[in-house]
């Protein structure tokens, strides 16, 4: 896509949220901070806008998109919450868990947003300055995460100016992410699907439903699109559960080990989320040389983890 626009780097003050605000609600794409990572956000009731996300990212396809909303009661105007579905959402709103929710017929969301499925996608993000953002803004507010398609997710508004800098209108500077991964998304289908795991650990959520959830395979492209295909990845070829290093790699190291960089040294799977797209995004300035990364236990954040560093490592188009 072509850099022609001036992108505003808007300050965490009452200034920069109400220009952030008014560039939504005006159609622009306007990137802004959440505990996961930075939004590409555009409103989600403007057919033109969502669609530029896509022209901004270089999204292939439209694959549908998450709706972020200031809270639990405004998500009946878009979409229906009943059920499990409405006792995840009481227990884990606001936080990083994305539920896929039947969409409301005739509701005031652009097609673009759900890609035609008669779901959509909706979180309640609880980063302050997004909460912000979303009570000023009075949109539902469409958001994938802020990186050109294919590339590392960002943690930072530089990461965000780095990769889409001359393509959106703005981006609303609220530091580093705390989590830095992704949210959890879960289905109904009705009974409850993982479909994506990520900042909300899958434990948390088989605790508060008394059971063990069904997890939707990498296969099930349909439900979760977009989730196939390389992605989150840096230039550099990547190895996985390496114990060893061989000569000329750099290691991305986890717990005690000598690392060119190390997510976590003591070994703390919330520490090594919050520091692994950063991370990556260091390593990708840095060179080209490949990449080996140590092994990550498979619980807790480590399952996300563990999930986007298997794309990150899967093999380009
Ligand atoms: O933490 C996050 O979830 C971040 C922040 C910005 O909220 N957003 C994010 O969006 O990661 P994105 O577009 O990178 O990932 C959204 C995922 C996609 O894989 C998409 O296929 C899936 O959600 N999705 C969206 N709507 C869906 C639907 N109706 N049914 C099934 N999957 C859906
Ligand atoms: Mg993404």
């Amino acid at each position: 896509a072509e850099r022609e626009l001036k992108t505003e780097h808007l300050q965490d003050d009452a200034g920069g949220i109400s220009r952030a605000a008014d560039l939504l609600r005006s159609g622009a794409l306007v990137s802004f901070p959440t505990e996961t990572v930075y939004g590409l956000g555009a409103n989600a009731t403007d057919d033109r806008a969502v669609a530029r996300i896509f022209e901004a990212k270089g999204r292939p396809h439209f694959n549908p998109l998450i709706v972020h909303l200031p809270s639990v009661d405004a998500v009946a105007e878009y979409a229906e919450l009943s059920g499990v579905a409405r006792d995840l959402a009481l227990a884990f709103w606001p936080g990083p868990l994305t539920l896929v929710l039947p969409l409301k017929p005739d509701g005031p969301l652009s097609a673009l947003v759900s890609a035609g499925l008669p779901t959509v996608a909706i979180r309640v993000p609880a980063h302050p300055l997004a909460q912000q953002l979303l009570e000023a803004a009075g949109v539902p507010v469409a958001a994938p995460s802020a990186n050109p398609s294919g590339r590392i997710s960002p943690s930072t508004a530089q990461h965000v100016l780095d990769g889409l800098s001359g393509r959106i209108e703005a981006v609303l500077d609220g530091g580093p992410c705390g989590v830095g991964l992704e949210s959890t998304i879960v289905g109904l289908d009705p009974e409850p699907t993982l479909l994506r795991p990520g900042g909300l650990p899958v434990e948390a959520l088989e605790a508060a439903l008394g059971g063990p959830m069904a997890t939707r395979g990498q296969d099930a492209a349909i439900n979760a699109p977009g989730q196939l295909t390389s992605h989150y990845a840096p230039n550099a070829r990547m190895r996985l559960n390496a114990d060893t290093v061989a000569p000329g790699e750099r290691l991305l190291g986890f717990g005690a080990v000598e690392a060119t960089l190390n997510l976590s040294p003591s070994g703390d799977l919330v520490e090594a989320a919050a520091n692994l797209f950063g991370y990556l995004h260091k390593l990708d300035a840095d060179g080209e040389a490949p990449i080996a990364v140590s092994p990550i236990p498979d619980h807790g954040l480590g399952r996300a983890i563990n999930d986007r560093l298997r794309r990150a490592a899967a093999p380009r188009d």
